[in-house]
C-alpha cells in the first residue's frame, strides 16, 4: 500500500518547504522531488495546499462512563470526527472506579478503542491508592506503553486525587519515568461552593462557573506544581483555563521546574457569557469543567502559548446530548461535564491562531502535535514529517472556508459550541498509517483503521532529575 502526495508545501514544528511524500506500508518513506514510486501508488494532488503533521490530540473521553451516564461520542464515532477535521492521533483516558484494579481498567478501555478510525493511546487515571495501584502503576509502564498518569483533584465523592494520593503516585510516576498530569481545581471548594449555590436556590447552569471561579483552578495548580516541585518531578496540567494557572506554570518555569501547560480550543475562544444564555439546553451544553472564562482570561491563554509556557492545545473531548444533560435540570451539579471539539479544533486554532497573526504556520504544527509528542514521549514516530516517521499527515487548505456547524459534523450529539463560526483554512485529506482516511468530505477510513501506539517511559532521563533531587545528598547528623 502506497501513497504519494505531491505538489504541498510541507509545514513542520520548525520549517516549511515544498517536496512530495511518499508513504509506504504506514511509514513516510521518501521526501523530495521526482521520488522513486511503486506502480500501484496512489497519488494526491496538493497543489496550493499545506501538508503538516496530523494533529495529536492529547485530551480525549470517548465514551467515557461517567456522572451518571456515557459520553455519546464512542472510540469508533469519536476518531472518525476527529479525521474529519485532521486529527490522526488522540490519547484518551483510562479512568477506573475507586478500588477497581488499573489493569482491568485499562483492559476495558482497550476493548473499547478497538473500534477506533484514527490511532489512540491511553494516560491512566489514579483514583485511589494502595500497594496495587502501585505495581499496576509499574506494570502498566512496563509492557503497556502508558507513560502518563492522570490526578483528578476535583470530583469529590467520585474519582478525586487527595494531596495523600498526589504525594504518592507522583513519587511512583518519577521512580518509573512516567509523566504525572492533573487535573487543577480544588475539589472540596467546588463541593462547598455548589452547596452554598444550591442552599441559595441557583440551581441553572449558571451556577457552575460561580461554583469553580479562577481561584479554585489557581489553587490546585499552585499545590501541584509545589507538591511535584518538592518531589523532583515534572508535570503536565490538563486545561489550563485561567491567568491565575499560567501564572503558577510560568513561575515554576522561570524557577527552574519542568512543568507543561495544555489548553482547550474551547477556552480559548469560548467565554463565560455562555451560561447567561436564557435557554437551559443551550447554556447547559456549555457545561464542562474548569467552565468558560471571563474575556480577560483568553488573553492569558494566548499569550501563555504564544510565550510557550503553554505548550499543548486539545480538546477533553467529552460529548453529551440535551437528554444526557437534562438529568441536571432542577441541579447544575448532576449536568453531566463535558463538551466536544476533536473535530473543529485545527480548523479553531488556524483561524483564531495563525489567521489573526498570534502564531506562525510552524508554531500551529508545534502546538497541535509535535509538542504533544515531544512531551509524551513518541516524537519523532507522530509529530513530525521526515522519512521513517509515521505517515500521519494532514492536507490542508488554507483558502477553504467553511462554517463549523452541529449539522455537518461527524460527532453524534446535537449541539456545536463552535456553531456559526467561518473558519478559513481547514482540512482537505487525512492521511493516518500511510493511508487515505477522509478526503474531502468523505470517511474512508473503518472501524479498527485506527493503530493503539505506546509510549515508552523517560526512565533514563528521569535518572538524571533524580540524582538532582537534594534528598539524595541528604545525611543524617551523628550525635
Ligand atoms: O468537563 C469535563 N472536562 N469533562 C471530562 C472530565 C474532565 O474533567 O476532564
Ligand atoms: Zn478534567
Ligand atoms: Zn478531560
Amino acid at each position: 500500500m502506497s501513497l504519494l502526495i505531491q505538489g504541498g508545501t510541507i509545514v513542520t514544528h520548525e520549517i516549511s518547504y515544498q517536496a512530495d511524500i511518499y508513504c509506504k506500508d504506514g511509514k513516510i518513506a521518501a521526501i523530495g522531488q521526482q521520488l522513486e514510486i511503486d506502480k500501484d501508488t496512489q497519488i494526491i494532488d496538493a497543489s496550493g495546499k499545506l501538508i503538516m503533521p496530523g494533529g495529536i490530540d492529547p485530551h480525549t473521553h470517548m465514551q467515557l462512563p461517567f456522572m451518571g451516564t456515557v459520553a455519546k461520542d464512542d472510540f469508533a464515532a469519536g476518531t472518525a470526527a476527529a479525521l474529519a477535521g485532521g486529527t490522526t492521533s488522540i490519547i484518551d483516558f483510562v479512568i477506573p472506579s475507586p478500588q477497581q484494579s488499573l489493569l482491568e481498567a485499562y483492559q476495558q478501555w482497550r476493548d473499547w478503542a478497538q473500534a477506533s478510525h484514527a490511532n489512540y493511546s491511553f494516560h491512566v487515571a489514579i483514583t485511589w491508592w494502595d500497594e496495587s495501584v502501585k505495581e499496576e502503576m509499574a506494570e502498566l509502564t512496563q509492557n503497556h506503553g502508558v507513560n502518563s498518569f492522570k490526578h483528578f483533584m476535583a470530583y469529590k465523592n467520585a474519582i478525586m486525587a487527595t494531596d495523600d494520593i498526589l504525594v504518592a503516585s507522583f513519587s511512583r510516576c518519577l521512580e518509573l519515568g512516567a509523566m504525572p498530569t492533573v487535573h487543577a481545581e480544588n475539589g472540596e471548594l467546588v463541593y462547598h461552593l455548589q452547596q452554598q449555590l444550591l442552599e441559595q436556590g441557583i440551581t441553572g447552569p449558571e451556577a457552575h462557573p460561580l461554583s469553580r471561579p479562577p481561584s479554585v483552578e489557581g489553587e490546585a495548580a499552585n499545590r501541584s506544581i509545589s507538591i511535584a516541585n518538592t518531589l523532583g518531578a515534572p508535570l503536565y496540567l490538563v486545561h489550563v483555563s485561567t491567568k491565575e494557572a499560567v501564572d503558577a506554570i510560568q513561575y515554576a518555569q522561570n524557577s527552574g521546574h519542568t512543568v507543561y501547560g495544555e489548553c482547550l480550543a474551547g477556552h480559548l475562544v469560548i467565554d463565560d457569557s455562555v451560561y447567561q444564555d436564557s435557554n437551559w439546553s443551550r447554556a447547559a451544553a456549555h457545561v464542562m469543567s474548569p467552565p468558560f472564562r471571563p474575556k480577560s482570561h483568553q488573553d492569558a491563554l494566548w499569550k501563555g502559548i504564544q510565550s510557550g509556557t503553554l505548550h499543548t492545545t486539545a480538546t477533553d473531548h467529552c460529548a453529551f446530548c440535551a437528554e444526557q444533560k437534562a438529568m441536571g435540570k432542577d441541579n447544575f451539579t448532576q449536568i453531566p461535564n463535558g463538551t466536544a471539539g476533536v473535530e473543529e479544533r485545527l480548523a479553531v486554532l488556524w483561524e483564531t491562531g495563525v489567521n489573526t497573526g498570534k502564531l506562525t504556520p510552524n508554531e500551529f504544527v508545534a502546538i497541535t502535535s509535535t509538542n504533544t509528542a515531544k512531551i509524551f514521549n513518541i516524537y519523532p514516530q507522530k509529530g513530525a514529517i521526515a522519512t521513517g516517521s509515521d505517515a500521519d499527515l494532514v492536507i490542508w487548505d488554507p483558502k477553504a472556508s467553511k462554517t463549523l456547524s452541529v449539522d455537518t459534523q461527524m460527532s453524534n450529539i446535537d449541539f456545536n459550541i463552535f456553531e456559526g463560526m467561518t473558519v478559513n483554512g481547514s482540512a482537505t485529506s487525512t492521511i493516518c498509517n500511510g493511508k487515505l482516511a477522509w478526503h474531502e468530505g468523505e470517511l474512508f477510513a473503518k472501524p479498527g483503521d485506527g493503530k493503539h501506539f505506546e509510549r515508552p517511559t523517560f526512565a533514563g532521563y528521569y535518572d538524571s532529575i533524580i540524582k538532582k533531587n537534594q534528598l539524595n545528598e541528604a545525611k543524617p547528623v551523628a550525635r
